[in-house]
């Protein structure tokens, strides 16, 4: 990302809305006065500011923006600036209803609220475009403006993103005929005669709605790949218009475990990748679930372009829309921020600098709040950040984590699995990737989280949980994989059905390089529990529990009771120069933090340091390209200090101090160090 500014600086800053302040001068200047003490030097500027970027339709009102970037820039303060399709102004819903999104129950919103728009209306659209053009004409080439936030969190307002306008219902059977041709394949590929649910008349088809068809899995599976390709193409118009005058690069800000949009498909439109992270800490006995979350999903935003991302927002305190909303405690500000870099972030923003005085985020947590100063824990634990963030900014640009296991989680899959009546029900698939990626955080390994769709050949050990659908091509590629040396876990609920949702027959993908017949799962429950025997050790198992026939593998591990008894929990099995295992039963986090043990020897992955981590401690590494520079984050999510002895010889980059031998963290700190 070395592109996006001229001096070579970790992003620090805030979501900044002056528009709410425009009648307050003082409190204008007295930002700057306070983001400099902060040591911020990027703002996310227009992000809801359409209503005072074009009063009226056509009447476009941009001066006040160019004093607040040229006040800015003077200052040392760059900007990301917004379009502002986030929120949509009166006048334009009020002319225009067809932008108004229609909800599942088939009823058209009312004005109001933000991320309501319908992707698909032209109306939408043109005003977009017209708005987008004028802030690039204005703006782009500013040499305070270094990057585009291209509206903000596409998808937010509604649970599945969609909307079931006329409009929207079209242009689904359009892109319907131009996938399938004919009917008859569709309803093939959708297997229809189920339930005599045939279709003869393209018209006929409607977006699944709970009062109406929501019953066809295949029906539903494309509905939500139109549904994220609709709001993708909205975003790429977005661009389109952005680029007529400025070629800055552009980000569109992503958010936590995003089930409607495919985002691996769309870091391809975007430059620059980041996301908006908001974990629950302080909510449970420990952090580590917390810790784990957050961890996941800044793998899988560093691995979409293997470079490093921007955390776009966060809270320096509390939110205001959970059940409970309380502050990050003394020392976790510091902690999460640093968390984000240890895992390949290149900035770290807020939400927001500033507490608005009014309305639904008037008690969100931020940087100032309505006291207005700076002497507050959670400005000084800013400001605190902002330093450091000098301090390790050249050592930190230029490096990113490499990693040489991947983790697969593949949206189409996990849309897929949620339909899967009967079986995923049990089970939440977000939830069961954390579980096994917990195992490497425990560990202190590196790990990438990847889609089906990348490319494998860099990795030695890839894990891929509950892969319930596997699109085109992919079981050759793992194949590939293995065969050419690499170690492949695959595990219970996998490889069940193809890319249109329909159950694969005879033998399943990939049983032949696994060496295996799977014949039956089951979802138990508390009368009928099972346990593991895995290399001598007992270990309790989940629900999920599948009936599996070795054919060549290895049993490695073995059910120990119930008319499974003796079978194989674990295998593993030779093909070609690699390792493809199988687990059959959902594992409790000892079993996988032992079976990753053995995959990472098998396959010769190493961890970050070569010491013993204690429990709620992991450690993060990024190096530069040619392996000059490399820095551990050793981070200390535990309540308590904890102690630990590390074999090779640090110097903390912060304090310059040299770290070796047996070391003290303290509770919720991160030591930076780099070897000496
Ligand atoms: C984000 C949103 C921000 C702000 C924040 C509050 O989802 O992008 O505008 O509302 O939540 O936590």
């Amino acid at each position: 990302m070395g592109e996006i500014r001229e001096e070579n600086v970790l992003l620090y800053g805030a979501d900044y809305n002056p528009e709410q302040w425009l009648s307050y001068p003082e409190i204008l200047e007295e930002d700057i006065r306070l983001m400099k003490l902060a040591k911020v030097n990027t703002v996310s500027l227009g992000i809801f500011s359409w209503a005072v970027l074009e009063p009226e339709e056509g009447n476009y009102n941009l001066d006040y923006m160019e004093e607040i970037i040229n006040r800015l820039y003077k200052n040392g303060i760059s900007v990301n600036l917004a379009t502002p399709t986030g929120a949509m102004p009166n006048w334009l819903t009020h002319t225009y209803p067809e932008v108004l999104q229609t909800a599942e129950n088939g009823i058209r919103n009312i004005p109001g609220k933000r991320h309501n728009f319908c992707y698909t209306s032209p109306i939408m659209r043109e005003k977009m475009g017209k708005m987008n053009r004028k802030l690039s004409e204005r703006f782009g080439k500013h040499p305070g403006v270094i990057m585009w936030h291209i509206s903000n969190e596409y998808g937010g307002n509604f649970r599945d993103a969609s909307c079931h306008c006329e409009l929207c219902q079209e242009a689904f059977r359009e892109w319907l005929k131009e996938k399938y041709q004919t009917l008859d394949k569709l309803n093939q590929a959708w297997w229809t005669a189920f339930w005599s649910h045939t279709y003869t008349d393209w018209s006929q088809i409607h977006s699944p709605m709970p009062h109406g068809e929501d019953a066809l899995h295949g029906q539903n599976l494309d509905w939500r790949r139109f549904v994220s390709y609709k709001l993708q193409e909205f975003c790429r118009e977005e661009i389109k218009a952005i680029r007529v005058f400025s070629d800055k690069p552009v980000t569109a800000n992503m958010m936590r475990y995003f089930e409607p949009l495919d985002y691996d498909r769309w870091k391809d439109d975007l430059d620059v990748i980041s996301w908006d992270s908001y974990p629950d800490w302080h909510t449970m006995e420990d952090e580590v679930p917390i810790a784990v979350w957050a961890a996941f999903m800044h793998n899988q935003m560093r691995s979409f372009k293997k470079m490093p991302f921007i955390l776009m927002e966060s809270t320096p305190s509390l939110v205001n829309w959970k059940q409970e909303n309380n502050v990050k405690r003394p020392g976790m500000n510091y902690l999460s921020s640093m968390q984000a870099v240890a895992h390949g972030a290149d900035g770290v923003m807020y939400f927001q600098w500033r507490k608005s005085r009014g309305s639904f985020e008037k008690f969100h947590g931020a940087v100032v709040g309505h006291d207005g100063t700076e002497h507050t824990r959670v400005f000084k634990e800013v400001k605190q950040i902002g330093e450091d963030f000098t301090k390790i900014s050249e050592k930190v640009i230029g490096t990113c984590n490499s990693s040489k296991v991947a983790l697969i989680m593949d949206w189409e899959n996990w849309w897929a699995f949620k339909d899967a009546a009967g079986i995923s029900k049990s089970i939440n698939y977000e939830e069961e990737l954390q579980k096994y990626y917990r195992g490497f955080w425990e560990l202190g390994i590196e790990t990438d989280v990847i889609s089906m769709d990348h490319d494998l050949s860099s990795y030695k050990l890839v894990v891929a949980p509950l892969l319930y659908l596997y699109k085109p091509g992919y079981a050759e590629k793992v194949e590939d994989f293995v065969k050419n040396g690499g170690t492949y876990l695959a595990t219970y609920w996998s490889g069940q059905v193809n890319e249109t949702d329909l159950c694969f027959l005879g033998k399943k993908p990939l049983e032949e390089m696994l060496g295996i017949f799977i014949e039956e799962i089951d979802v138990g429950n508390e009368y009928f529990t099972n346990d593991a025997d895995y290399q001598g050790k007992t270990y309790p198992l989940g629900v999920l529990r599948e009936l599996v026939n070795p054919q060549g593998a290895e049993v490695r591990g073995t059910y120990l009771k119930d008319y499974v008894a003796g079978m194989p929990v674990i295998t593993k099995n030779a093909y070609g120069k690699g390792y493809a295992y199988y687990l059959a039963a959902q594992p409790d986090r000892e079993l996988l933090i032992d079976l990753y043990k053995e995959l990472c020897e098998t396959a010769g992955v190493t961890a970050n340091i070569p010491d013993v981590l204690p429990y709620g401690v992991t450690v993060s590494k990024r190096s530069d390209r040619d392996g000059k520079k490399e820095i551990y984050f050793l981070q200390n999510f535990n309540r308590q200090p904890v102690e630990m002895t590390l074999r090779d010889f640090y110097r903390d980059i912060v304090t310059g101090k040299d770290v070796n031998g047996c070391i003290k963290l303290d509770t919720y700190e991160c030591l930076i160090l780099e070897k000496q």
